[in-house]
């Protein structure tokens, strides 16, 4: 039995860590903290177990093997910092951290601690997403030249368990807008289903349309548009956005030498293929989670099998770090108005 204690309860704890936790039969939560102790009191009896003080004591007791960090973007890299010194094995939400800096410090002490650290990019997961890197790697659209990637819903707003007051607004405490909330998710799903990476990036990301109580912009971004330059010489886009008042869009398009391939372009088909010579292949094998219709992750089933088998997750910190590099990269590239290179 792995025993985890989880460090924020808020929406992201409350609609997949929490329940796939109770959910693995390898797996025990022995206890919960949040810095809004009503709710962290709630979540504690809600799933039977204990309801700490503080994130210092959670990390103190011997008896919990691993942590979840489902706090503020702000947070990660300190809380899961501390977690790893403290001897637990960390799986932290995305974005991994606010800046490379924090990023590289937490693979550092993963290391130096001997301890696992994961982050939860769940978009890996998806059966759609597992199938089409298969399908990719056997070849089945050729060699890839261009793709089109993207991430839009209506806001984090009608997401957060505070949505009076939302910090993924605030700067301080989220540092980045929707590239760290959805442009993350697609910056990292485009290395993972290409097996390339990120070398070179155009961006233009900015505030477009959300607005604070006061008429005045948010602080952070609300839109994103990258153009990612791979390794391989494949040029594609990736956008981003919390302005999409219609249903929320999370597809990809790759386009190969030898046909195109699309997931989650059709609502009931979630991979199709188009060959070259007009073959048409077509799966159903999932729909896409939306912030109104969330399914289980697998990220917590994946990652507890991780620890059962002492065996290093394959979304770790280390391997994470090239997708933080693309994201980084992007802002750069938006804030100078220069194409940048990821050395
Ligand atoms: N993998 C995904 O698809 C996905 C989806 C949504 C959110 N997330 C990430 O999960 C993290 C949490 O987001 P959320 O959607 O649950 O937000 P939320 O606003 O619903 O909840 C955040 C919770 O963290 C608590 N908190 C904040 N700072 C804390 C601290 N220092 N110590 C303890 N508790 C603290 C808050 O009180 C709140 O309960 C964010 O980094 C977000 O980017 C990931």
């Amino acid at each position: 039995m792995i025993h985890v204690g989880i460090i924020g309860c808020g929406k992201i704890a409350q609609s997949r860590h929490l329940p796939e936790y109770a959910a693995n039969k390898d797996a025990v939560i022995d206890g919960v903290y949040d810095i809004n102790t009503k709710r962290a009191e709630e979540t504690a009896e809600l799933y039977n177990t204990k309801c700490f003080a503080s994130w210092k004591q959670l990390l103190a007791d011997p008896s919990i093997e691993a942590v979840s960090i489902c706090t503020a973007n702000s947070t990660h890299s300190t809380l899961t910092i501390s977690a790893l010194s403290a001897g637990k094995h960390v799986l932290c939400e995305k974005p991994m951290g606010i800046t490379l800096e924090e990023c590289e410090n937490m693979v550092a002490a993963a290391k130096r601690n001997n301890r696992f650290l994961m982050i939860g990019h769940n978009q890996r997961l998806t059966r759609t997403h597992q199938k089409a890197k298969e399908l990719l790697c056997k070849g089945s659209i050729g060699e890839i030249r261009t793709f089109s990637t993207s991430f839009r819903h209506s806001g984090p707003e009608n997401w957060t368990i505070d949505p009076g007051q939302v910090w993924f607004f605030d700067k301080e405490k989220a540092s980045m807008g929707v590239m760290a909330d959805l442009g993350i998710h697609k910056t990292d799903l485009i290395q993972f289903l290409t097996g390339q990476r990120i070398s070179q990036v155009t961006a233009q990301i900015g505030t477009l349309d959300k607005r604070k109580p006061d008429g005045s912009y948010i602080e952070v971004d609300d839109n994103a548009f990258c153009i990612y330059g791979l390794e391989n010489g494949a040029v594609g886009t990736m956008t981003a956005s919390w302005s999409c008042y219609g249903p929320e869009e999370n597809a990809t398009v790759l386009y190969g030498t030898e046909g195109v391939m699309y997931l989650y372009t059709n609502p009931a088909c979630s991979l199709i293929i188009e060959k070259k010579d007009g073959e048409r292949i077509l799966y159903e094998l999932d729909q896409i989670q939306t912030n109104d219709s969330q399914t289980r992750s697998g990220v917590i089933d994946v990652w507890i099998e991780c620890l059962k088998r002492n065996n290093p997750p394959a979304m770790s910190g280390e391997e994470i770090l090239h997708s933080m590099r693309a994201v980084f990269a992007a802002i750069e590239s938006a804030e100078t108005g220069t194409t940048v290179k990821i050395r």
